[in-house]
C-alpha cells in the first residue's frame, strides 16, 4: 500500500494542466481552461480544466475528477497503476508501507515480486535455449509440433521449465529470494510435512503472463504430451489475480481500440499475433469475469468472441457474450468451422481465411438464431414448429421495424413459408408484450425513470427536491474542508439528513476521509465510479462558481432538512407527477 503522503505528494507535484496538455490541445478561458474532450468526440469544446482545484469536468459527458481519475481512464488504468504511473513521471519512487497508509494492509514490496518474476522468466527462456536434450526437445515441441518461429517464442518470453525437483528453486535462492518469496510468488511449492521447497513448473513449456504496464506477473505451463493436467497455471499472488489480467493484453492494448478478438487459449493468442492479429487476448485458465468485462471495456469498443469450436466453447461463449454486453461492449461471436480452435483453424486454412470469418462475424442476432437453428432439426414438422416459435420470439424483441423486416425475410425462406404468416405472428406476440407490459406500467415508469435518467445516482428522480438540496450541501463540503469539518464536529448533518444512496455514500466518505485527515480526498477515485466521481466534480463545481460561507452552509442545510421532513411525511407521487418530473431532469441535463 502506498503511504499518503506520497500520494498527497503525487498530487502536489502533479499540475493538472500540464498532465492533461500532453493529451488535450487547452486553450484559456478566463481562470479555466478548456478543450475537446479525449473521452468522448465532440466540435465545440466542453472539457474544462480548473487548474485552481487540480481539477477537470466535461460539460458534455460528465466525466471528471482530479489527476489519479484523469489518469485512470486515460491510460485504462486502475487506480494503484495511475498512482504508480503518475509517481513515474513525477519522478517519485514509491515506498510502500504498513503504516500511515491511509487503509490498514500489510506491508509488501511489489516491486520485489516483478523482479522475481522477470528473473524467473529469464531463466525459463535462457532454459529453452540451452544444452539440456529436455530443452532441445522443447524447443522443438514449440517450433515443429506447434509451428512458432523463434522471433515468437521471443517475442512472448516464451520457456521451458526442467524436469527437476529444484534446479529452479536452487538458482532462484542464489539470487538471494527466500523460499517464503517463492513460494508466495506460486513460483515454488512447500512440502507441508518435510519442510522441503520445490520447483512448482516441471517439465513444462512456460508461458509468462504480464500485465499491461509490463511486468511479469504470473506464468501458465503447459506439459508437452497428453498428460494431466494440461497447463499448471499460477495462483493468486500478491501481484496477481487471475479474475482481473488477460493474456496479452500488454501487447494488444496498442491495436485493440475498435476491436479486440477474445480466445480461450494461449496457444490461440499466440498463433494470431504471430500472424499479424495483434489485438488477440486470452483469460487465464478461467472463464471470463465481470472484472475482465470491465477491463475489456475500457480498452475497446468491440469484442469478437472466437472460443473453441467444442460444446463446451459453445457454451462459454454464450456466456462471456452476456457478460460482455453487460458493460456496454458490442460483441460478435465467430466459429472455426472445421477446426477445433483458432490456432488450428490458422494452421490449416492460413489467416485470410480466418480473416474472412471475423469479417462475417455474427451479430448477436444472427447467433441466438444459429443456435435455436442448431437444437432442432426443421426437416422434421414438430421440429421446425418449435423453432419457429423461438426464432418469432428473437425477432419481436428487435425494436426496429426495417431490421425486424430483414430477419423475417431470412427466416422466410430458411423456414420454406411466407413472410407475411411469420410477419403476422411476430406482431402477435409483440402486441402481447406490450399489453403484459401495459398491465405494469406503474414499475415500468418507474424503472425507465431510475433506470434510464439518471443512471449514476438513480434515487434522485424519487425525490428530486431532496437530491437536489442534497447536492448543494455535498458540494460546498467538497469545495471547503474546514466547511466538512465543521459539519462532522458540531454534527450538523447525519446519514438520515440523507435520502439518495449516493448522497449517504459520499456523506459517510468526506466523515471518514475528515476524520483520517485524508483533506486532498486521494481515494476518491478508488472508492467511487468513474461516474460517480463525475457526478461528484459536476457538484463541487457548481459551487465553485458561487459564493460560499458558512452562512450558506447553514441555509442550505436548513432547506436539505426540510426537504428530506417533507418528503417523509408527503405523499407519493402520481403518475403524471413522475413522467413531469422525468421531463424536467431530461430539460436540466440537455
Ligand atoms: P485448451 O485446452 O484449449 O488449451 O485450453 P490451448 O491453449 O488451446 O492449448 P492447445 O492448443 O491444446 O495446446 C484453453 C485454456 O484453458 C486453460 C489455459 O489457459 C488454456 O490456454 N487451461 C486448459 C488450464 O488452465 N488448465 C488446463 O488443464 C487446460
Ligand atoms: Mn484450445
Amino acid at each position: 500500500m502506498i503511504s499518503r503522503e506520497t500520494i498527497e505528494e503525487i498530487l502536489m507535484r502533479t499540475d493538472i494542466q500540464s498532465l492533461v496538455s500532453s493529451y488535450v490541445t487547452l486553450k484559456r478561458a478566463g481562470s479555466n481552461l478548456r478543450g475537446l474532450c479525449p473521452f468522448h468526440s465532440e466540435k465545440s469544446p466542453s472539457f474544462t480544466v480548473y487548474p485552481a482545484d487540480n481539477s477537470f469536468y466535461c460539460f458534455g459527458c460528465g466525466v471528471g475528477g482530479d489527476q489519479i481519475s484523469f489518469t485512470m481512464k486515460i491510460e485504462h488504468l486502475d487506480y494503484p497503476d495511475a498512482v504508480e504511473f503518475l509517481a513515474r513521471r513525477a519522478g517519485i519512487t514509491i515506498v510502500e508501507t504498513g503504516n500511515n497508509s491511509y487503509k490498514n494492509e500489510p506491508k509488501l514490496d511489489k516491486s520485489r515480486f516483478y523482479q522475481m518474476n522477470v528473473d524467473a522468466a529469464r531463466f525459463f527462456n535462457a532454459y529453452l535455449f540451452g544444452n539440456d536434450p529436455a530443452a532441445k526437445s522443447a524447443l522443438a515441441y514449440f517450433t515443429e509440433k506447434r509451428g512458432l518461429s523463434v522471433a515468437t517464442i521471443k517475442h512472448f518470453g516464451l520457456g521451458f521449465a526442467p524436469d527437476s525437483f529444484d534446479t529452479f528453486t536452487r538458482y532462484m535462492l542464489g539470487k538471494g529470494y527466500t523460499r517464503d518469496e517463492l513460494v508466495t510468488g506460486y513460483l515454488c511449492r512447500r512440502n507441508e510435512e518435510r519442510g522441503h521447497v520445490y520447483d512448482a513448473f516441471r517439465n513444462r513449456v512456460m508461458f509468462p503472463v504480464i500485465d499491461v504496464s509490463g511486468n511479469v506477473i504470473a506464468f501458465g505451463g503447459r506439459v508437452m504430451d497428453d498428460s494431466k493436467p494440461k497447463y499448471l497455471n499460477s495462483s493468486d499472488t500478491p501481484v496477481f489475480k487471475k479474475s482481473r489480467n488477460l493474456f496479452a493484453l500488454n501487447f494488444a492494448r496498442q491495436t485493440c481500440a475498435e476491436s479486440i478478438v477474445l480466445c480461450e487459449g494461449y496457444m490461440d493468442v499466440i498463433a494470431l499475433h504471430s500472424v499479424g492479429i495483434t489485438n488477440a487476448v486470452a483469460t487465464l485458465g478461467t472463464a471470463i469475469t465481470s472484472e475482465q468485462a470491465r477491463l475489456l471495456s475500457r480498452y475497446t469498443k468491440k469484442v469478437i468472441i472466437s472460443y473453441d469450436a467444442d460444446e463446451a466453447g459453445r457454451k462459454a461463449a454464450q456466456r462471456a457474450l452476456a457478460l460482455l454486453e453487460e458493460v456496454g461492449l458490442e460483441v460478435s461471436v465467430i466459429s472455426v468451422p472445421g477446426a477445433k480452435d483458432p490456432d488450428e483453424y490458422i494452421k490449416t486454412y492460413g489467416v485470410e481465411k480466418f480473416k474472412e470469418v471475423i469479417g462475417a462475424a455474427k451479430s448477436k442476432f444472427d447467433y441466438r438464431l444459429d443456435s435455436i437453428l442448431g437444437k432442432y432439426d426443421i426437416n422434421l414438422p414438430q421440429d421446425k414448429i418449435n423453432a419457429l416459435g423461438e426464432v418469432e420470439k428473437l425477432i419481436s424483441t428487435v425494436y426496429s421495424v426495417a431490421e425486424r423486416d430483414v430477419y423475417i425475410h431470412t427466416v422466410a425462406e430458411k423456414f420454406g413459408i411466407a413472410f407475411q404468416s411469420i410477419r403476422a405472428d411476430v406482431d402477435r406476440i409483440q402486441a402481447r408484450n406490450r399489453a403484459a407490459a401495459k398491465r405494469d406500467e406503474g414499475k415500468r415508469v418507474h424503472e425507465a425513470a431510475v433506470g434510464y435518467f439518471d443512471k449514476v445516482n438513480p434515487d434522485y428522480i424519487k425525490a428530486p427536491a431532496v437530491a437536489k438540496n442534497e447536492e448543494t450541501v455535498l458540494g460546498l463540503m467538497l469545495v471547503h474542508p474546514d466547511l466538512r469539518h465543521t459539519v462532522y464536529r458540531d454534527g450538523l448533518l447525519t446519514d438520515d439528513d440523507f435520502f439518495t444512496d449516493l448522497g449517504k455514500r459520499i456523506f459517510e466518505y468526506l466523515r471518514v476521509a475528515t476524520e483520517s485527515g485524508n483533506d486532498h480526498l486521494i481515494d476518491i477515485s478508488e472508492v467511487f465510479s468513474a461516474e460517480e466521481v463525475g457526478r461528484i466534480t459536476k457538484m463541487k463545481f457548481s459551487r465553485m462558481e458561487v459564493t460560499n460561507s458558512p452562512e450558506v452552509l447553514m441555509e442550505s442545510i436548513a432547506s436539505l432538512k426540510k426537504a428530506i421532513a417533507a418528503n417523509a411525511s408527503g405523499q407519493t407521487k402520481t403518475m403524471d407527477e413522475l413522467a413531469e418530473i422525468i421531463r424536467r431532469r431530461q430539460e436540466e441535463q440537455k
